[in-house]
């Protein structure tokens, strides 16, 4: 006896498989991260990441028409900040003439129509590199989201669309979005950082950034105590509808790929659209052992992008942003 369902028969061609294809992944979907440093002339391969850069406002100017040439719409901004500027409260976040400040400019003068979305949470700026205020070996809860709304403000100012508070302090989405509504910013949305997990895959962009927390008596080694513990689902979902309720238009998961299962368990649940952050780590990854020549690149990147628009997202925040249009066009 043969099978009379034979599965198959949808695989035979190319053109079934396209025709039956359940997930598509487009330069629509894409947020593409940029790193912007003070200088003119700059843009300095991170180590950690290899063919991503660091750059000045001039390049910056270059990268954002190339990307809108090349059909990406959206960009997420985060500054490299000199240690001279850094402190404990992360006052240079809220100078009007900041880097990121200026970033947000520059973007909306070289291309008016790309939308701009700006991390929220002071670890640049921090002298302690956390996201939040440190006294006596704690990271101030409530101070800082008082902070991240002034910050919030600031970026909306400059002309930013969404802010991307990315610290997991409880309470600031509505601590943010009440400010930015009481400044007369009401269309300015935010996309809440939701289910954060405290990860190791944000090595590389700690040290794009010079960002990791240091080494000094009674200030945390790691951000355990407001990043998420990975063990956890349920806390996820209930970190996401909390953001939804204080008024997050759009949430977040992060990292990506090894939170798929969150992904999609978020996904069931809130009707507001998600987001994935493919962070640095799982693109460093990728890079290394295509380097060695153990992985296919963009065989292994398309199959990646793909799983995480499977699992639920709408939004794809990925580092490959550009290696993906290069393949897919
Ligand atoms: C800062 C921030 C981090 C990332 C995005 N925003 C690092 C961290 O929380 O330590 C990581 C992104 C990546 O690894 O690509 N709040």
């Amino acid at each position: 006896m043969y099978p009379l369902i034979r599965n198959r028969r949808l695989r035979t061609t190319e053109a079934i498989r396209r025709l039956v294809r359940e997930t598509i992944v487009t330069p629509d979907d894409f947020l593409v991260p940029l790193f912007v440093v003070e200088g003119k002339g700059v843009k300095e391969e991170i180590p950690s990441m290899p063919n991503y850069y660091r750059m000045s406002l001039d390049y910056l100017e270059k990268e954002i028409k190339e990307l809108w040439n090349m059909g990406l719409c959206a960009v997420l901004l985060f500054v490299k900040v000199d240690d001279k500027l850094k402190d404990n409260k992360g006052t240079e976040a809220l100078n009007p003439d900041g880097l990121m400040q200026r970033a947000i400019k520059t973007v909306k003068s070289a291309c008016p129509d790309m939308l701009v979305m700006t991390d929220v949470a002071l670890d640049p700026f921090s002298s302690y590199g956390h996201d939040g205020i440190v006294a006596e070996g704690q990271i101030l809860n409530d101070e800082t989201a008082e902070v991240l709304a002034e910050m919030s403000v600031s970026h909306a100012q400059a002309g930013a669309d969404f802010v991307a508070p990315s610290d997991m302090m409880d309470g600031r989405i509505l601590t943010i979005r009440e400010a930015l509504e009481d400044e007369g910013y009401q269309q300015t949305g935010i996309m809440s950082y939701s289910a954060k997990y405290a990860s190791g895959f944000y090595g590389p962009f700690r040290d794009a950034l010079d960002s990791a927390p240091v080494d000094i008596e009674n200030v945390p080694k790691d951000k355990k105590t407001y990043q998420m513990d990975p063990a956890n689902r349920f806390e996820a979902i209930r970190e996401t509808q909390m953001d939804v309720d204080e008024g997050a238009d759009i949430v977040m998961v992060k990292p990506g790929l090894p939170y798929l299962d969150i992904v999609r368990e978020i996904k069931n649940e809130v009707d507001v659209p998600v987001a994935v952050y493919q962070v640095s780590g799982e693109y460093a990854m990728l890079k290394a052992a295509a380097e060695k020549g153990w992985l296919d690149h963009d065989t292994v990147m398309m199959e990646q992008l793909l799983a995480i628009k499977r699992a639920g997202a709408n939004i794809i925040a990925s580092y490959f942003a550009k290696d993906f249009v290069r393949i897919h066009s």
